[in-house]
Formats: C-alpha cells, sequence, structure tokens
C-alpha cells in the first residue's frame, strides 16, 4: 500500500473493537478501500483538549468534512475499546467512529507513538490528522515538536477548522472534491435560435 511522506505500510493494522457485547477485528486495510477518510489521533480519552476540543470539534464539522466529499471520520487514541467507547458515549459521539489503537500498532506505523511517562500514561500517540484515499495518505498533519514525555500537547494542525481547510484543498488538487456544483449544461441549439 502507497503512502506518501514515507510513512510505513499500514495494511497490516488491525483494531480490537467491543460492539454489542461482543468483540470483533477490524482492518484499517477496509475502512481504506475504495473511500477517502480523515483519521485524526489524540493522546488520550477523557483528557481535556481532546474532551472539550478535538472531539467535539470534529463531530460538530463532521457533515461539513462529508459535503466536502469526505466519507468517514475515525478518532483513534492509544486505549483500549472499553475506553474509547465510554469516552464517545459520555460525550455524544453520533458520528465521528472511535479506533481504539490499544496496542499502539497504528500510531507506531505512522512513527506517532511517543512516551508519556512523565505523566503516567505510558505509550501514547501524537497530535495528528491525516487524509487517506484509498489506502494512500494524501495529506498528513502532525503537530510540531513531536517529543517523548513532552511538557506540553500542542492543538492547532490538527484542528478541525485547519484540517478541514487542508482536506478541500487536497481533495481539489486530486480533483476529488465533491462541494464543487456541477456547471449547468447549456443547450447550445436554443441559444442560437434565440440570438
Ligand atoms: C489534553 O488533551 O489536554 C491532554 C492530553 C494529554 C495529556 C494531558 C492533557
Amino acid at each position: 500500500m502507497l503512502n506518501k511522506g514515507n510513512l510505513n505500510d499500514l495494511s497490516n493494522v488491525i483494531f480490537h473493537v467491543r460492539e454489542n457485547d461482543d468483540w470483533k477485528v477490524v482492518h484499517l486495510d477496509q475502512l481504506m478501500d475504495d473511500k477517502k477518510i480523515v483519521i485524526f489521533g489524540l493522546p488520550g480519552a477523557f483528557t481535556p483538549t481532546c474532551s472539550t476540543q478535538q472531539l467535539p470539534g470534529f463531530e460538530a464539522m463532521y457533515d461539513q468534512f462529508i459535503e466536502s466529499g469526505v466519507d468517514e471520520i475515525y478518532c483513534t487514541s492509544v486505549n483500549d475499546t472499553f475506553v474509547m467507547n465510554a469516552w464517545f458515549e459520555s460525550q455524544g459521539i453520533e458520528k465521528v467512529k472511535p479506533l481504539a489503537d490499544g496496542c499502539g500498532d497504528l500510531a507506531r506505523s505512522l512513527g506517532m507513538l511517543v512516551k508519556k511517562d512523565n505523566l503516567g500514561f505510558g505509550l501514547r500517540s501524537w497530535r495528528y490528522a491525516m487524509l487517506v484515499v484509498n489506502g494512500t495518505v494524501e495529506l498528513f498533519c502532525p503537530e510540531p515538536n513531536l517529543t517523548d514525555d513532552a511538557q506540553e500537547d500542542p492543538y492547532g494542525n490538527s484542528s478541525p477548522a485547519e484540517m478541514l481547510t487542508e482536506v478541500q484543498v487536497t481533495l481539489r488538487e486530486l480533483g476529488l472534491d465533491d462541494s464543487v456544483e456541477e456547471v449547468p449544461s447549456v443547450d447550445l441549439d436554443s441559444t442560437e435560435e434565440n440570438v
């Protein structure tokens, strides 16, 4: 699977998901196949910026992403599926989908896995957002200054507002922008008659 920016192969990444009191294995491959998806990664469920800004922000702007041609938006964190599901429920999230990356495989594949031992968190995801078109990462927006045991988690590039602008530009460049209105066709015959 081709990924721009020398990102590692994502095709073997899987997620263990708890749905309706049952286990399910979700293959990232299947989510990406023939789709334009946005995935944003954040350092932790129930943490302040993630809960008050990033997750509710993507939920609030979900329809604008869809209108721009995006098929689905996923939120991923190095947390288990029970934690992610409880967080989404507590936030009343209905549109953005959770992707519990409990083992950090997706974050590691993207070079986004960092230590947060200074906060007692262990391994977590650096904050980022990306647009994946049919399995190819076309746009990758990590926050700056990626580092282990960071004192601060920057938040800007991967915000929904920044991401929407970048996604629209990227889809337009790729000729995949659904928001461009079709130009009505002109009936040349009837136009000539009216001259
Ligand atoms: C936050 O989202 O505010 C946050 C994330 C990781 C650690 C501490 C806070």
